[in-house]
């Protein structure tokens, strides 16, 4: 019998899938990957065996597509241990603000898909008594900004689900981790003028995400310097926030 543990990287194709990915591989673990394009993940796949021997499988998953959640589960060859959804889609915060399709897929990528697909692996953890959830929210979701409120807002709804399910679980096996990147070098900034200080690799969230797992944490700021600046920005009146265009 296989005694190696199983993670499930939701989002297997981002940098920070990938990174998360290699965290928990070099440690021992055997991964299963997760995307919208499963054959464009055999390579990754491919990589963690060679560098790690890593026993890795790919899967199509849609975080659009609900209905298909349940036989999503249900066809993994085993019942990961710990699973982590990265899943996300910036978008353009000017075109959600006359496009409701887009401030809807926005929406639901965000929040809608991540959170139902988390819950319903913490049901199944319940049942079995154990294993870990991480959702991959942002510093987004702490406060609207003007700039990108339809993203933020959606990260908020899904730190909010993740807060309420680990409050509900408690005290039973099953434990919950909300991680908040601050800002991260990936294709999703690619362009993005990023103040350096605050921004990090892909590779510190990946490390970031195994070690919240192993100390059972519950909210990490993988920068704690983002702690500061959303306790900052939260503190804000808002008569003061609402005239920063941010
Ligand atoms: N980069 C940052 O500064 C930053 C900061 C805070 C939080 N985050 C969060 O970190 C996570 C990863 O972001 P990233 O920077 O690594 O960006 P990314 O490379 O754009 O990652 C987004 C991931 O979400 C997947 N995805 C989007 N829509 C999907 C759908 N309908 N079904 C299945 N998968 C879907 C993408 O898959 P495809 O390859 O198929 O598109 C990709 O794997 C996101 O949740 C993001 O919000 C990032």
């Amino acid at each position: 019998m296989n005694s190696r543990k199983i993670v499930l990287v939701l989002g297997g194709s981002s940098d920070i899938g990938r990174a998360a990915a290699r965290s928990f591989a070099k440690a021992g673990w055997d991964v299963q990957l997760a995307g919208r394009d499963g054959a464009a993940l055999e390579p990754d796949a491919a990589d963690l065996y060679a560098r790690y021997t890593t026993n890795a499988s790919v899967h199509r998953f849609d975080v659009l597509d609900t209905a298909s959640f349940d036989s999503f589960a249900a066809g993994l060859p085993a019942l990961p241990d710990v699973v982590i959804s990265i899943i996300g889609l910036l978008g353009s915060q000017e075109t959600a603000q006359h496009d409701l399709d887009h401030a809807t897929t926005i929406m639901r990528s965000n929040y809608e898909g991540p959170a139902l697909i988390l819950g319903l692996f913490a049901e199944k953890f319940l049942a079995r008594g154990g294993g870990s959830i991480v959702g991959v929210s942002s510093v987004a979701g702490d406060r609207g900004r003007a700039s990108n409120y339809v993203y933020g807002s959606a990260k908020a709804g899904f730190s909010a689900f993740l807060s309420g399910l680990r409050a509900r679980v408690s005290s039973s096996g099953v434990h919950i981790v909300t991680v908040k990147p601050g800002f991260v070098r990936t294709k999703m900034t690619e362009g993005m003028k990023l103040i350096g200080p605050l921004t990090v690799e892909a590779p510190v969230v990946g490390d970031a995400i195994f070690n919240a797992v192993q100390r059972q944490s519950d909210v990490v700021y993988v920068s704690s310097k983002w702690r500061l600046v959303m306790l900052i920005i939260k503190s804000l009146p808002e008569a003061v926030f609402k005239k920063l265009k941010f």
